[in-house]
């Protein structure tokens, strides 16, 4: 036989010959028997190789067979209900590509151990199922913002300022001046839309958060977006349509990837039907002290605790508008209507997956930034790029950012972020 073909399409071919590649997810052997549950990108397979069947040195190699060897096998595939994909491979010819002695992950090991072994733990089911997750959801990006016609654009990741607190920013020396990491792409994203109107991209943001949370990387993957003449409403009706257009790719594509991370898919379809509730701030304290039973002074952040109460509430996610000033970023534009709060909103994830998306209306007005920018104590000398194009022919215009391991955390149903990504970076670990 010349070509070897996936576990995947050899299972569909249901009989005849196949030759396949992959390396070995189990094996238990006999004196006359070996079994091998062969494993490649696409699944498994359980394939036999009889001593008989054999000659004495493919027999004889087969015993060095272990666990993450690299085979090349040919055989007769058929249907046995007893294996573990319902198919099984009788082993002709079995050839060894990779020796693999000692493969250090066995049942049971410790989270740190695992972590320590990121770059083999990646082979797992469990990682290989959430990175075809991740893929499929990069993939939902751009197919929405390409379909409602944005351009792909691209912010620098070294940057003058901050944008969206200085304690969360990195710091890096650059030739004996001092630079940041991009927590946003936003204020270098904003100008672009005077050329483009509607603008997105999918990049990495850095946020130097100490605290080791469930939810928090500090380097992590952002979809932000960014659009001219649009409005509150209209930015809102984009970050529900996105998610649904995500979590829809997701079910279309992964249901066996959501079965192996044991994931209902039962919980994500309410996001795809249901319309999101909107929520103003000062509702959701209302809700939440009628509902939950719990207080919030008005002006306050809404923290994890809160959040995750709010969310106890609904089975989709929920958008809530119009938070404090004093508790959002210096870009936000004030409500016409009602100058202490913002048009900005952010959009909660379901069982307690915290926020998915920051999003506002920009303030067009000069001078309410530039006061913003003092009242947070920055110079608003260094933001004078930006404060720019209010000057040259400003427009009405806002845009979003997903942590897009956030929202693959929540489709996973993953206990910690640190999955949702191939090698996690976080205060305590940044190795391998
Ligand atoms: O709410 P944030 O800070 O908003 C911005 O950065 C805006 N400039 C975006 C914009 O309007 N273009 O961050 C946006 C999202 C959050 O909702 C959250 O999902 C994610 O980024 N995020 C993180 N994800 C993982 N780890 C962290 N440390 C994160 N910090 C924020
Ligand atoms: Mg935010």
């Amino acid at each position: 036989m010349e070509s070897t073909i996936s576990i995947q399409k050899a299972i569909e071919q249901k009989s005849g010959k196949v030759k396949l590649r992959g390396w070995c997810y189990r094996e238990r052997g006999s004196n006359n028997l070996i079994f091998i549950v062969l494993r490649d990108s696409s699944n498994i397979i359980q394939c036999v190789l009889e001593k008989k069947a054999v000659s004495e040195e493919i027999w004889k190699d087969a015993k060095k067979i272990k666990i993450e060897t690299s085979l090349e096998i040919e055989g007769t595939i058929k249907e046995d209900a007893r294996a573990p994909t319902g198919f099984e491979v009788l082993i002709d010819d079995i050839k060894i590509i990779g020796l693999c002695e000692n493969y250090p992950i066995q049942k049971d090991l410790s989270k740190e151990f695992l972590a320590d072994k990121r770059h083999l733990w990646l082979r797992s089911r469990k990682m290989t199922s959430i990175l075809k997750i991740r893929s499929t959801v990069f993939g939902a990006i751009h197919n929405y913002f390409r379909s409602k016609d944005f351009y792909e654009y691209h912010s620098p990741i070294f940057q003058p300022t901050q944008a969206e607190g200085g304690s969360s920013v990195f710091e890096l020396p650059y030739f004996g001046k001092k630079i940041y990491l991009a927590q946003t792409w936003q204020l270098q994203a904003e100008p672009a839309i005077f050329a483009l109107e509607r603008i997105y991209t999918i990049a990495p943001s850095f946020r130097a958060e100490k605290s080791v949370t469930s939810r928090h990387l500090t380097e992590y993957w952002h979809a932000e977006m960014e659009e001219a003449w649009t409005n509150f409403n209209e930015l809102q009706d984009h970050s529900e349509a996105l998610v649904k257009n995500i979590v829809k790719e997701v079910l279309e594509k992964n249901l066996e990837e959501l079965k192996i991370l044991n994931r209902d898919p039962k919980l994500l379809e309410p996001t795809v039907k249901k319309k999101f509730p909107r929520l103003t701030y000062t509702e959701v304290l209302e809700v939440l002290d009628k509902k939950a039973n719990m207080k919030v002074k008005w002006g306050k952040d809404l923290r994890t605790k809160e959040e995750d109460e709010l969310s106890k509430l609904y089975d989709t996610p929920i958008i809530v508008t119009r938070y404090p000033k004093g508790v959002k970023a210096f870009y936000m534009k004030a409500d016409p209507e009602d100058d202490k709060v913002v048009l900005g909103f952010d959009l909660i994830g379901p069982e307690g997956y915290g926020e998915l998306i920051g999003a506002s209306q920009r303030e067009e007005d000069e001078k309410k930034i530039i006061e913003n920018l003092e009242k947070q104590g920055e110079d608003p000398k260094d933001y004078d790029f930006y404060l720019d194009t209010r000057r040259h022919g400003s427009i009405p215009h806002g845009g979003f950012g997903m942590g897009v391991e956030r929202m693959i955390s929540w489709i996973c149903g993953l206990e910690t972020i640190k999955d949702a990504i191939a090698f996690p970076r976080t205060p305590e670990r940044f190795h391998p």
